[in-house]
């Protein structure tokens, strides 16, 4: 095996998810070569002809529709290769279907590419990022899920509606699984390092307990709302894709809640879900132990005991 290009992307799978993620890549203007994957070679050379055509108000880069031969110097692989979830389906419910899938497609990317950094996508995230790692042999830090960075986007989103004030400046984290059983850190969440409910007041907001449950239960539904209206989702997380993709590419060193392999992190060990880590250029560099109160630290145990049943029913 060769020596990785810094600049050159890949993605498999171009179903809703791969093509907005591609777009959003090629947005970025961070790599200078994307190779697009898909069962259907026709439907990545349609989605590489169509991204391409937005270069000129871009940055140059090469797009092309590949095979599994033409990722063996990528520096990323973006995994978004899998069913997505139907109205009323659990991304859970996706866990039979989508294994199978890695199965295939997993010891492919690894036959010809051991050294990059693989990032999961596909639902359910949490238990994929388990298999792609269980599968690929890359070791622990090279392959993570996107894991409740969409979540947490949306949290973020949503108190900056709730409180007028610039998403970013809004600091709180979603934690555990990507999915129903996920938790918002509501003990730490602040704005611009003003404690949460205290800024809440700030803006005229008092039943702090009715307006927390009120995000939470938004943020944990969202990708029912949105597929029930639209059938999918995939601007929100394409841009989560994006983020991480260049927090590891410029060696940010950013902390971000992604999906990876726990050791002991609140008595969580060996499976993966997602706690605040720093990301950069070899991919999970540390997890953060976020300090959580007891009852976010009870949920979190009952998240990765959730977790650990589907790993146990799988393999
Ligand atoms: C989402 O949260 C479905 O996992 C996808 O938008």
């Amino acid at each position: 095996m060769g020596t990785l290009n810094n600049r050159k992307v890949a993605v498999i799978g171009c179903g809703f998810v791969g093509a907005a993620s591609a777009f959003a890549i090629m947005e970025s203007g961070l790599f200078s070569e994307m190779v697009l994957i898909d069962m259907n070679h026709d439907k990545a050379e349609g989605e590489a002809l169509d991204i391409s055509h937005g270069l000129p108000f871009s940055k140059p880069m090469q797009i092309y529709a590949g095979d599994y031969k033409d990722i063996s110097d990528a520096a990323v692989i973006v995994v978004t290769a899998g069913a997505g979830q139907k109205p009323g389906e659990t991304r859970l419910d996706l866990v039979k279907k989508n294994v199978s899938i890695f199965k295939s497609i997993i010891p492919q990317i690894s036959e010809v590419n051991k050294d990059a950094i693989m990032l999961i996508v596909a639902n359910p995230v949490d238990i994929l990022t388990y298999t792609a790692w269980k599968l690929s042999g890359y070791p622990e830090n090279r392959v993570f899920g996107s894991g409740t960075t969409l979540d947490t986007a949306r949290l973020k989103y949503l108190l900056g509606q709730h409180l007028d004030v610039d998403s970013r400046s809004v600091h709180a984290f979603i934690v555990g699984e990507h999915g129903d059983s996920e938790i918002a850190v509501w003990s730490s969440a602040n704005v611009s390092g003003i404690p949460i409910n205290r800024f809440c007041e700030m803006r005229g907001h008092f039943h702090h307990e009715e307006a927390m449950q009120r995000i939470a239960e938004d943020v944990k539904n969202s990708a029912y709302e949105i597929i029930n209206k639209k059938g999918a989702t995939y601007y929100g997380i394409a841009m989560s894709v994006r983020r991480i993709l260049e927090a590891i590419i410029r060696d940010e060193k950013t902390i971000l809640p992604i999906s990876s392999i726990q050791h002991d992190n609140h008595g969580v060990s060996g499976i993966a879900f997602s706690m605040p880590a720093i990301v950069g250029k070899n991919g999970v560099e540390a997890t953060v132990p976020i300090s959580l109160s007891q009852e976010e630290e009870k949920a979190l145990k009952e998240s990765a005991s959730t977790l650990q049943k589907v790993i146990d029913d799988v393999f």
